[in-house]
């Protein structure tokens, strides 16, 4: 007997001892169908899921045998993928920064891309525009999310303590459980809100990746991003920049006058962003930085030199 798919693929023979092969040709061949860009990949990552151990082990448990329970899990999240659900949300977590981070629907998948902001950060302090990574320094994440860039901070500021606001209640829920699953929970506090309006005090590092994608562009974004993420992580307005201001006037109250302020942006956003800034934080410099595929991804204001 076999499960036959409507796409020609015969399915799986289950008459026969079922592999971990055999249920990735499976999965494989329903992805491409469904014109998934990287069926491989994904077909890999769904079934370690299912069985339990990590994807960079596929190959070695190529040959396993898949239990009922194991398939029925693969063959649903093969069915969630197929109907463009992320990865991320399927497994129910997302790595950032060499932590595993938990997501949900509330939050947005954390982006390689982001992770250019912990990058400027470290490269600021190397370089003395930033005190040391071991000197105290206090942290704002503006819309943390699942808490992505607060956690790596907290991680490279060993002795830094971190504020994450985000104005979603179920992110800030997402947020300060992967606070606690990092056993961070003590250096970090997530509130939740509108910008910084509940928020008092000076901060040496302000981080923020808002929404930049421009509202009529939204309906054009492939399906896992339009069907599946939060649109409140996604909508920057009619121009996408609707959130800068907001960030430098954060920045303008909140922003010790040696801090840095480092902001994500969309493409073709940064000399908007940089002038955006420069109108609100006239006391400052600004440089712009590129993320690791050399696209320009995140402005920073710094001090201005003495
Ligand atoms: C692009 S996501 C970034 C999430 C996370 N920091 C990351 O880098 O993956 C933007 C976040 O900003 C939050 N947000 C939107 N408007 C906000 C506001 N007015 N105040 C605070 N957070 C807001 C959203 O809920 C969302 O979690």
């Amino acid at each position: 007997m076999a499960l036959p798919y409507s796409d020609g693929n015969p399915g799986i023979q289950l008459n026969e001892a079922i592999t971990v092969r055999s249920v990735f040709d499976t999965l494989r061949t329903r992805f491409r169908a469904s014109g998934i860009t990287t069926p491989d990949l994904d077909a890999r990552c769904l079934i370690a899921g299912a069985m339990g151990f990590e994807t960079e082990d596929f190959f070695r448990n190529e040959d396993e045998t898949v239990s009922p329970d194991q398939l029925s899990e693969a063959l649903l999240y093969m069915d969630r993928r197929a109907k463009r659900e992320p990865v991320a949300y399927i497994l129910g977590q997302k790595e950032f920064w060499g932590r595993t981070l938990s997501v949900n629907a509330s939050v947005l998948i954390p982006r390689p891309d982001s992770e250019t902001i912990v990058e400027n950060l470290l490269d600021l302090s190397e370089n003395g525009i930033l005190p040391g990574t071991q000197t105290p320094a206090k942290i704002l994440d503006i819309g943390t999310g699942s808490g992505c860039l607060l956690i790596g901070l907290l991680d490279e500021f060993p002795s830094g303590f971190a504020v994450g606001v985000d104005v979603c209640p179920s992110a800030v829920a997402i947020a300060r459980k992967n606070l606690f699953l990092a056993d961070l929970e003590n250096r970090g506090v997530f509130v939740c809100g509108n910008g910084a309006q509940s928020l008092e005090g000076e901060f040496d590092i302000i981080v923020a990746n808002p929404p930049y994608i421009c509202t009529d562009e939204l309906s054009g974004l492939e399906p896992e991003i339009m069907q599946y993420e939060p649109v409140s992580a996604l909508d920057g307005g009619p121009n996408g920049l609707k959130f800068y201001p907001m960030i430098a006037e954060i920045a303008a109250h909140l922003l010790s006058p040696s801090g840095i302020l480092v902001a994500e942006h969309g493409s073709g956003q940064q000399e908007d962003v940089i002038k955006i800034f420069s109108s609100i934080l006239d006391e400052r410099r600004f440089i712009g930085f590129r993320d690791i595929s050399g696209r320009p991804r995140t402005v920073a204001a710094l001090p201005k030199k003495r």
